[in-house]
This record gives C-alpha cells, structure tokens and sequence, in this order.
C-alpha cells in the first residue's frame, strides 16, 4: 500500500466536515469510487462524490449536512441504506460499508454491514474500488487492496472478485466495463471479456433506461467504435440493438459485392464525432443506415439496391427509440429527419449541383442543414482516393451553394411571402383548398428560382395564379 498521502484532493471543505462528523459519530469514512479514479487519472473536475462509512451512511449524511452550511435537505433512501446532499452543484452520496454488492439503483435492500474491504471487493472494478481515508489517523491515504493503481496504469479494466461473481451481481456492469474501456480507451482482462460473453444474456434483466445511459456515454466518447466492436464481439448487441447486428456481412451475387454496413456505420460513427459533440446527431450516423437489411435486394441488372431504405430506416428509429425506452420527441424527430435526408446532399454532390436543388435541400433540412451535411460528409469512408477526392470536392461545392443561395433567398427558416389571410382578402375567400393550392405555387416558384422569396414577386405570382383559377376578387 502507498505512503504518499492525497490531501491535496480533499481541499474542499466538504471532506474536513465529513471527517469531523464522523469522528462525533466514532465511525470511520472514505471518499470512494469515481471520484478518487478520476482524480488520479487528472479527468476534470468530478460531479459526484462517494462516501463510505463504516457504520450508517444515513446518520452521516444528516450530521454533515447540520455542520455543512449551503448544504441541500438529506434525501434518504431507506431501503437502499443511502443518503444523498447537495452542495455546490456536487452530488454527495453516502452509503454504509456492505458485504454484498453495492449498486446504485439496485432494488435489493441492504442487509449486512461490512468492512471497508468488504465493500471495495463488491464494487465492479478495482479502479472504481479505490478509497481515500477521512480519518484523523490517516487523512488522505489512499487504501487499495486490488491494485486499482496498478491497472490504472496498465489501463485495465478488472473486476476486484472472479468477475462471474461481479457480473451476476449486477449485469449492467458487463455495459458499464465497456463504457468504461471506450471512454478511459483502456483494455478489458481476458477473463472479465469472457466473462461477459458467458452472461450475456443476463443483460436481459437489466432496464432499458440503465442501458441506454451507457450507450449515451458510450456515444459521447472520443471513439464511439470501441465500445461498439466489445458490444458486438462479446455478443451483447443482439441483445440490444439487433436492428444494427442485421447489417453485418458482405453478400455476393454473380460477382457483385455490397459492404459490410455495419463496420461502414461504426467508422461513419467514428468520423462525426471528430466534428461534433451533438449526441443526437452521433444517434443519428449510428442509425442512418439502418433500413438497409430490411430493403436490401439484388437486382440482375444493376445489383445490389437498398431503394427506399432511408423512408424505412426513419421509420424504424421510431421503434427503436420506444423499445429502448429514448425520448420520443424533438430528438427523435432530429434523428429521424437525419436518417431520412441521410442520402440527399450525397446524391446532390454526384451530380451538377443546381441552385434549385440546393434551395430544395435548404428547404428540407430547415434549420438543420449544417448537421445534415456533418452527417453526410462522416459517410464517406471509401477507400479508393479518387472517388474520396471527388466526393469531397463536390461536398466543398454544395456548402459553398448553400451559402451563397441562402444569403440570396432566405430558404433555411423558410416564411411563406404572402400569408394565406392575405390570399383569403386578395379573392374574397373563405379557407379552401385554392388558398393551399396559391401557397404552393409560390412556394414552388422559388425553390425553383422562377421568382425571388420576396414579397413583391410573390404577389404578382398569387394574381396570376387566381386569374388562372378563375378566382375573382376586391
Ligand atoms: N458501482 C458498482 N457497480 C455498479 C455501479 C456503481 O460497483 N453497477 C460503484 C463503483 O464503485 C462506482 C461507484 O459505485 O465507482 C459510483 O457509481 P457511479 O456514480 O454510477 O459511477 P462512477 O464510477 O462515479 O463513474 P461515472 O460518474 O463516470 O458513471
């Protein structure tokens, strides 16, 4: 065990409070877990503090918040044997030392109090078992009977116990190993690897929500298909996202291959999220492909076609998003609305780039015409450099036509020139159809160029137009 003590972490004056009131209490604490693992690893400031006290967590957590001043109400949570206050935007969390495993959101109640030792061996990795004294006889030692320094340093993913044991204790731990080796870029042991392989299917009782936390994180790492690959290779996908898993394999067919849209996905992955922090729109290269397995065919004429798969594959976010219990509002719009325009600018850049499709594209899009080109730009992953030229080129075209059409005609918050009152007015009108009809001729003038997204323009169109309905007027 090391000499050196870590007081330097303790200055915030949360800790001095916890020793002293557990001192007035004769039990002994430690700050624990994520906080002493992200100090060692220099990872930012923490959000969250962990304490253990060897006696009632509870008891603790109501003593230091009488001494604390600025500290929140104590929220207990009897049947968990925990207590949580605020202070200064930290969550602190108090917990007594137990023999069995120690989980947040378990739902089973605390029953055995333990020691110190007791509680970091139930804890799922050495490097989250690692514990700084609070005690006046050792303040600031860090205690670590797993070597959680070690493979801090040899950036390893460990379970304290024979991981079968830590992982049947608590399934989510085989997600949160994984989330953990993506975020930290560390290794999971061989043994724990096999381990989740073997209990895969115990992830079946763990809640959507508390899956998708990790996948959130997962996502928001620097390199998303790491965690991704351990999911697959350890065969927790399936189990998950089986909607992803369909995409993995290459056909042939008369001597006609398609790619593997799986690997594909998770370097489309990779690539946007060297450009954006947007986790939605990360969902989004996650799920962009995703209608190709059920709209994949050959065709002996010209191959392998996946027609319609970017309508299906919108469709299919939908379900996703309700099975895995994600939020079911704009988000999910945001994500479908990517999925569905995933193919456009790609196919615009094939091409000659008119300033009518460009306006179309604009219109489309919205006010999110920006991440759809972050999008379509992460597809490209080709590996023959001159269609990677190409495609990048004609990319640099069209961000260049956008700009230009749209500091020309306004298209992105698209307002519609002439309101359908005025049109009501203008033919002596009560709501009908033909006012619709007005609308989208003027509409459909400009996004084809024939007239200027401007008032004036747009009202001579509207007479026009009514004339030709035989519609009268003032
Ligand atoms: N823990 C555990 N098993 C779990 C969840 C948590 O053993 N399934 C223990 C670990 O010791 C962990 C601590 O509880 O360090 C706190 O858990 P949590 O706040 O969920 O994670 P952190 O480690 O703090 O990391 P992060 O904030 O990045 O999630």
């Amino acid at each position: 065990m090391t000499k050196r003590t870590h007081e330097e972490v303790l200055k915030n004056p949360v800790f001095s409070t916890i020793s002293d009131a557990a001192k007035e209490l004769s039990l002994d604490s430690y700050v624990i877990g994520g906080f002493v693992r992200d100090y060692l690893l220099q990872r930012g400031t923490p959000k969250d503090i962990d304490i253990v006290a060897i006696g009632s967590g509870i008891e603790l957590a109501k003593l230091v918040a009488k001494k604390l001043p600025g500290s929140s109400e104590v929220s207990v949570f009897k049947n968990f044997g925990t207590a949580m206050i605020k202070f200064q935007d930290i969550e602190i969390e108090f917990v007594g030392a137990r023999k069995e495993s120690y989980h947040r959101d378990s739902r089973k109640p605390v029953v055995e109090n333990g020691s110190l030792e007791d509680d970091q061996k139930r804890r799922d990795f050495t490097i989250n078992a690692l514990a700084i004294s609070l005690n006046s006889k050792d303040y600031g030692q860090l205690l670590d009977p797993f070597d959680g320094i070690g493979d801090l340093k040899r950036q390893l993913i460990r379970t304290p116990l024979d991981p079968d044991i830590t992982y049947s204790d608590d399934p989510l731990r085989m997600m949160r190993a994984i989330r953990f080796a993506t975020q930290l870029n560390f290794i999971i042991h061989p043994e724990s690897l096999q381990a989740i392989a073997d209990n895969k299917e115990r992830i079946k009782i763990i809640s959507n929500e508390r899956i998708v936390d990790e996948l959130h994180k997962i996502l928001a790492s620097a390199k998303p298909s790491l965690g991704f690959s351990l999911l697959h290779d350890t065969g927790l996908l399936p189990f998950i996202m089986p909607e992803l898993v369909a995409l993995e394999g290459i056909e042939e067919i008369e001597g006609q291959r398609h790619k593997d849209n799986f690997w594909h996905t998770l370097e489309v992955v990779d690539n946007i999220s060297q450009n954006t922090d947007n986790v939605w729109l990360r969902w989004a290269a996650l799920l962009h492909d995703i209608g190709k397995a059920p709209t994949k065919k050959f065709d002996n004429k010209i191959g392998w076609t996946f027609h319609g798969h970017e309508f299906i594959g919108s469709k299919m976010v939908y379900k996703l998003f309700k099975r895995l219990r994600l939020p079911l509002n704009e988000k999910m719009k945001f994500v479908q609305k990517m999925v569905l325009m995933s193919s456009r600018p790609i196919v615009l850049s094939e091409d000659f780039v008119t300033d009518s499709a460009v306006r179309r594209l604009i219109f489309d899009a919205g006010e999110h015409v920006e991440d759809l080109m972050t999008l379509c730009e992460a597809d490209i992953t080709t590996k023959n450099p001159k269609k990677q030229k190409r495609y990048r080129n004609n990319f640099k075209i069209v961000r260049q036509k956008i700009e230009e059409v749209e500091e020309r005609d306004h298209i992105r918050n698209f307002q519609p020139p002439i309101s359908g009152e005025e049109i009501m007015k203008t033919f002596n009108l009560k709501p009908s159809k033909e006012i619709g009809m007005i609308k989208e001729a003027i509409k459909e003038a400009i996004l084809e160029g024939e007239i200027p997204n401007e008032y004036n323009a747009a009202y001579t169109l509207m007479l026009r137009k009514g004339k030709e309905m035989g519609l009268g007027g003032n």
